[in-house]
């Protein structure tokens, strides 16, 4: 049913959901596509539901009620990045360290796209890139959610997984949490360079070479922070901006970026500049509306491409 809001302009999207998945002043046109809801890997059966339609937030949503396991996955149209600005610097030189998932560890489950590529959370985590890439192909993407433990992680890492499936997108995952770094675990690797030291280096010396580890059996580039190196614990905002700068330069189509949560600092609002689009990531029966409300009210609006419900 088509109901015009207050944004009466904008037919077809209710009150509700521009209360939670744009506000005005974001950038015309909205573009609101069905979105699908992805299993955690915890999530029994293994199946997921393809769902068929964007819905709004549970109208008790201001009481903070948990949300419901529905889609309210909501894509922006992205207008720039993806072509970065045409640019004479020298492309960044980057090292790589081949790593080969090891046969003898049991993989982390958060690797839904390589342990069950058939499955439907697979598929899934295919439908959130389909609908990406329709957002103009935003080259780099930070993946956050309000709290910790909401399947930030999982996200970023299957949603870099299927950009760059079988090559077709040449892909960078790297990951700006510095209190509670996991890509090296999840891909059972000890960096050869930290990340973060990277971007501390950088800062000062932006035409240094990258050291990056290459995955070539999931085609995917990974930045990982060393959980056992000391560093600092809050992102350096301009190191990041440099960074960026500097490996959009780099070849990736996409540079996809697992962040802190929303709540607690403002790191996300600093990521989110040298960014093409945030994407925001609800824990099924877990994050609450309140707080998904919250977050992106702490977003820029316009930077908030959707919103990805992870079902229990
Ligand atoms: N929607 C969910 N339902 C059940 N478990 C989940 C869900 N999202 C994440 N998890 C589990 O919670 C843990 C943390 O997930 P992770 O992706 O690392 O979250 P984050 O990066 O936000 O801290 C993982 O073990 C993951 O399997
Ligand atoms: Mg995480």
């Amino acid at each position: 049913m088509t109901k015009r809001g207050k944004f009466g302009d904008r037919p077809g999207i209710p009150d509700d959901d521009l209360d939670v998945q744009t506000r005005a002043g974001a950038p015309m046109p909205l573009v609101t596509h069905p979105m699908a809801a992805v299993r955690p890997p915890t999530g029994g059966d293994g199946g997921a539901r393809a769902l068929a339609h964007t819905v709004p937030l549970p109208p008790d949503s201001e009481r903070g009620m948990a949300i419901e396991p529905r889609p309210t996955v909501t894509m922006q149209r992205f207008e720039g990045g993806a072509l970065a600005p045409a640019s004479r610097e020298p492309p960044p030189e980057i090292g790589l360290t081949q790593h080969h998932l090891p046969d003898d560890a049991t993989p982390d489950p958060r690797l839904i796209l390589h342990l069950a590529p058939d499955s439907e959370r697979a598929a899934q985590f295919r439908v959130l890139r389909h609908h990406l890439l329709e957002c103009g192909r935003p080259q780099v993407v930070v993946v956050t959610s309000p709290k910790g433990g909401e399947g930030k992680t999982t996200t970023a890492v299957n949603l870099a997984l299927a950009l760059a499936e079988c090559g077709r997108a040449k892909v960078l995952l790297a990951e700006t949490h510095l209190r509670r770094p996991q890509l090296a675990g999840v891909f059972r690797f000890v960096p050869p360079w930290c990340f973060a030291e990277q971007l501390a280096a950088h800062r000062h010396q932006p035409l240094l070479p990258w050291g990056l580890v290459d995955i070539p059996q999931l085609w995917l580039h990974v930045g990982a922070v060393n959980p056992r190196a000391e560093q600092a614990q809050l992102l350096d905002a301009p190191a990041f901006a440099i960074a960026m700068e500097r490996l959009r330069l780099g070849g990736y189509d996409h540079i996809v970026i697992d962040a802190p949560p929303v709540f607690g600092t403002a790191e996300v609002n600093l990521l989110q500049d040298a960014a093409d689009g945030v994407v925001l990531v609800a824990r099924g029966k877990h994050t609450t509306a309140r707080d998904l409300r919250r977050a992106v009210d702490q977003i820029t609006a316009s930077k908030v491409l959707g919103t990805v419900l992870l079902e229990e």
